[in-house]
C-alpha cells in the first residue's frame, strides 16, 4: 500500500455537537498527572482518586460547575502515564459512561517556531486528525485521519481565546512524541498550531457519544527546531504546565458564560 502526506484534507469530515449553552457536568480530560495536578490545584479541587479501572480523578464544585479533572492513569508495568491515543480514548469512553455536558482538553503539545509559537504558549483547537495516518484509498483514509472540527465556533474560539491569550488553529495527533521529515512537510502545508498524542482520538469518542469537546494546549517544545523533543518537553513541563493552570480557571468561567 503506497502512502503520501499530501493525502491528508484541509477541511474537516467530521463535526461535534455544538458547545452547550451552560455546561454544569465538565470533564477536564488530561493526558498526565503532572499536567493534572495543577490544574485541579487551581480549581481548588480535592485530591485525585483512582477507579477500580485505572483511570484518576478529581471532582470538585467551582463557578456553578461540577468539573471533574481525570487522567488515563498509570501502566501498571512500568508505573508511567498512560500517554496516546489509544489509552485515551479507551479512558474516554469509559469515563462518559457517566453524563458529561462536556468535555475539556486541556494539556501540553509540541508547538510550530514557524507559526510564531514559543514555549509555554496557548493553542486553543479549532480542529484535530490524525498526522500519522496514512491510507491512499478513498474513504478509509478519512476514516483513518479522523479530521474533525471541534465544537466552539468562530465566535466562541475568539471568546475563549481572548479569556486565555491562546491562539487559535489546528492541533494534530499521532502516536509518536517526535516527528518524522515527511510530517514536518504536512505540519507546514496545513499550517499546524500544535501536535499532541491525544485530541484526535477524544474527538472521535466524543462523536460516537454525542459530547462536545473543547481543547487548549501549552507548548513544552517547538517541532521544527533542531531540539530533540524529549530534551525540550522534560525541561518545559513545569513550566508550561503552570501556565496552563494559570488559563483554565478562566476558560471554565468562559464556557460557563457562553450562550
Ligand atoms: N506533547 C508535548 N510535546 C509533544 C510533541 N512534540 N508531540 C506530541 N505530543 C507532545
Amino acid at each position: 500500500m503506497t502512502t503520501t502526506m499530501s493525502e491528508a484534507p484541509t477541511k474537516p469530515t467530521y463535526t461535534l455537537p455544538p458547545m452547550p449553552p451552560r455546561p454544569t457536568r465538565v470533564l477536564a480530560f488530561i493526558a498526565m498527572e503532572a499536567e493534572a495536578a495543577p490544574v485541579a490545584r487551581a480549581l481548588g479541587l480535592g485530591p485525585a482518586v483512582p477507579s477500580d479501572r485505572g483511570e484518576i480523578a478529581s471532582r470538585g464544585t467551582c463557578m456553578g460547575m461540577q468539573v471533574t479533572v481525570a487522567s488515563p492513569g498509570r501502566d501498571p508495568a512500568t508505573g508511567a502515564d498512560r500517554i496516546g491515543p489509544v489509552h485515551a480514548a479507551s479512558a474516554l469512553a469509559r469515563l462518559l459512561r457517566e453524563p458529561f455536558d462536556l468535555v475539556v482538553n486541556i494539556g501540553t503539545a509540541g508547538g510550530f517556531e514557524s507559526q510564531g509559537l514559543a514555549i509555554a504558549d496557548l493553542v486553543l483547537a479549532r480542529d484535530t486528525m490524525f498526522h500519522d495516518a496514512r491510507v491512499a484509498l478513498p474513504a478509509y483514509g478519512e476514516v483513518a485521519r479522523a479530521h474533525t472540527r471541534l465544537s466552539a465556533d468562530e465566535t466562541g474560539l475568539a471568546t475563549l481565546a481572548a479569556a486565555t491569550g491562546a491562539r487559535i488553529g489546528l492541533a494534530s495527533t499521532g502516536s509518536s512524541l517526535d516527528a518524522t521529515a515527511d510530517e514536518l512537510v504536512h505540519f507546514a502545508r496545513t499550517r499546524t498550531l500544535a501536535k499532541d498524542m491525544e485530541l484526535a482520538a477524544l474527538a472521535v469518542v466524543c462523536r460516537e457519544e454525542g459530547v462536545p469537546l473543547v481543547a487548549l494546549k501549552g507548548v513544552t517544545d517547538l517541532v521544527d527546531d533542531h531540539e530533540p523533543a524529549h530534551e525540550a518537553f522534560a525541561r518545559n513541563l513545569a513550566r508550561t504546565t503552570a501556565r496552563l493552570a494559570d488559563a483554565v480557571p478562566g476558560l471554565l468561567a468562559t464556557l460557563h458564560r457562553c450562550d
